[in-house]
């Protein structure tokens, strides 16, 4: 292990600009128009492989964007863990709000990451930490130290919903088949307090279309006697919310598993200064579900939010319309037990109910996911905990995530097994938004972890 760690520490300027030619490539997997480059990004996902010490890989056509899989099989005597990623990322967009464009990377010291920090569109949401498993491979192949079999498997349809990757599970059941599954795709808290994921939150995502007149009307010739769908569209959200911030849905909460007072009591024990949590967001006050904190507001509670709403005239100048049609797209984190096609459903209905005789409602669900939680007792847990005590001198927190990664509970539904989420972005490191970076520190970080995490896997299960 020793000299696995020595390897990193002479390539690491060499791995660092790999990472940087990966993220060159925009490989949005949202945006037709960038399918090629999904498709190269595969292609150099699939030589860094390679040349990192697979002994296979291949890449598996989908219906939408390719899969990358490799495998390095050690012994059947060992364990076999099963990494997952994605090389897919989000659409860059506002690009004006980028201080460096979003596929040209560029390394800039911030406050939180004094070492430098990658700035590109995925270089923390997934290429980065995807990277990290890399890199680890080819440190351990060099040096003769891979302590179990590893088998990989990278996908370009995270940030789209996973549909193809489901498939491909099943399909591949036997291919995939392992013991736990490493996932580097979350946060620590901060670079001097380490966490480890324990849960994800699920999703259901909807599309709403309130629809009024069967065309655009004057807005004065009509107005006050026609149902305005904005307007209508407006006020069936807000009553989504009570004065407490409760969703109103009936059934929405019934399946919500309400964790105990000590467990609430443990995760309000991490680290939380509300006033940098603000002044990091520039705003004044924070709103949320009455009762709940921020850090169990953004875990262990499920949420209602429009992610984006259109309809009307949205031009320069003013044009007095009452417009034909309003839209929204609302989404919901689900906690553990809720299921995402329950509460569409429950949400259908509900938004069915309360729209007035003077608007049509349609809702289009897109993508869902299940919640997930991670044991703390598990072996995999304790061989990531040991691994990150060594790596950052401090015993990792167990924190639950507010996003979601669905197909983490496919696993556990195809596979039958769990995953270990051991990730090493950081909140504030703006995935999904402008200017997102990811902390040279925390990229060697997640490439020294890694080894030892596998290590002590291995020797745990041995004599488990
Ligand atoms: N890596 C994120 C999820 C994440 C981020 C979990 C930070 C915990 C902490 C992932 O790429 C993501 O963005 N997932 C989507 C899910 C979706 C598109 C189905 C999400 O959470 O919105
Ligand atoms: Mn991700
Ligand atoms: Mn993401």
């Amino acid at each position: 292990m020793e000299n696995v760690q020595r390897y990193i520490e002479e390539h690491k300027e060499r791995f660092l600009e790999e990472l940087l030619e990966l993220l060159r490539i925009p490989s949005i997997s949202a945006d037709s128009k960038y399918r090629g480059d999904v498709a190269k990004a595969a292609e150099a996902v699939k030589d860094h492989l390679k040349n990192a010490g697979t002994a296979s890989v291949d890449i598996y056509p989908t219906k939408g964007h390719p899969i990358v899989y490799g495998e390095r099989l050690v012994s059947k005597s060992l364990p076999t863990v099963l990494v997952y990623g994605h090389y897919d990322v989000q659409p860059p967009d506002p690009l004006d709000l980028w201080t460096s464009p979003p596929f040209e990377p560029m390394i800039k010291k911030t406050t939180i990451h004094p070492d430098g920090a990658i700035f590109a569109r995925g270089s923390c949401d997934d290429k980065g930490q995807l990277f990290m498993h890399i890199k680890a491979l080819e440190s351990m192949d060099r040096c003769q130290a891979i302590p179990c079999n590893l088998k990989f498997l990278f996908e370009g349809e995270e940030e789209v919903g996973s549909n193809n990757l489901e498939t491909f599970c099943s399909e591949y059941k036997e291919l995939l088949a392992c013991d736990v599954v490493c996932i580097s795709d979350t946060s620590i808290i901060a670079n001097d307090t380490p966490s480890i994921t324990t849960g994800l939150r699920g999703l259901s995502y909807v599309e709403v279309e309130v629809i009024g007149p069967a065309k655009d009307l004057h807005s004065g010739v009509y107005g006050g006697a026609v149902g305005n769908p904005i307007n209508v569209l407006a006020s069936m959200i807000a009553s989504l919310k009570d004065k407490n911030g409760h969703i109103t849905i009936p059934g929405f909460y019934t399946d919500v598993l309400e964790i105990s007072d000590e467990d609430r009591i443990a995760m309000n024990a991490a680290p939380y200064d509300e006033d940098a949590y603000k002044a990091e967001l520039k705003v004044d006050g924070l709103m949320g579900e009455k009762g709940y904190t921020t850090i169990e507001r953004t875990s262990i509670r499920p949420t209602l939010d429009v992610n984006g709403i259109w309809g009307g005239y949205t031009g320069e100048g003013a044009k007095t319309v009452l417009p034909s049609k309003a839209f929204a797209k609302i989404s919901m984190r689900l906690v553990p037990n809720q299921d995402p096609g329950k509460i569409t459903k429950l949400f259908s209905q509900h938004f069915r109910a309360i729209a007035p005789d003077a608007v049509k409602v349609k809702v289009t669900p897109h993508h869902g996911g299940k919640p997930a939680v991670t044991p703390t007792n598990s072996l995999e847990y304790q061989a990531a905990a040991d691994a990150m005590e060594k790596t950052f001198g401090k015993k990792p927190i167990p924190a639950r995530g507010g996003g979601s990664i669905p197909i983490v509970s496919l696993f556990e539904d195809i596979l039958g097994v769990k995953a270990v989420l051991m990730g090493f972005g950081l909140d504030s490191d703006d995935i999904h938004s402008p200017n997102e970076h990811f902390g040279i520190y925390n990229f060697y970080q997640g490439i020294r972890t890694i080894p030892y995490f596998l290590e002590n896997y291995a020797n745990a299960k041995k004599s488990s």
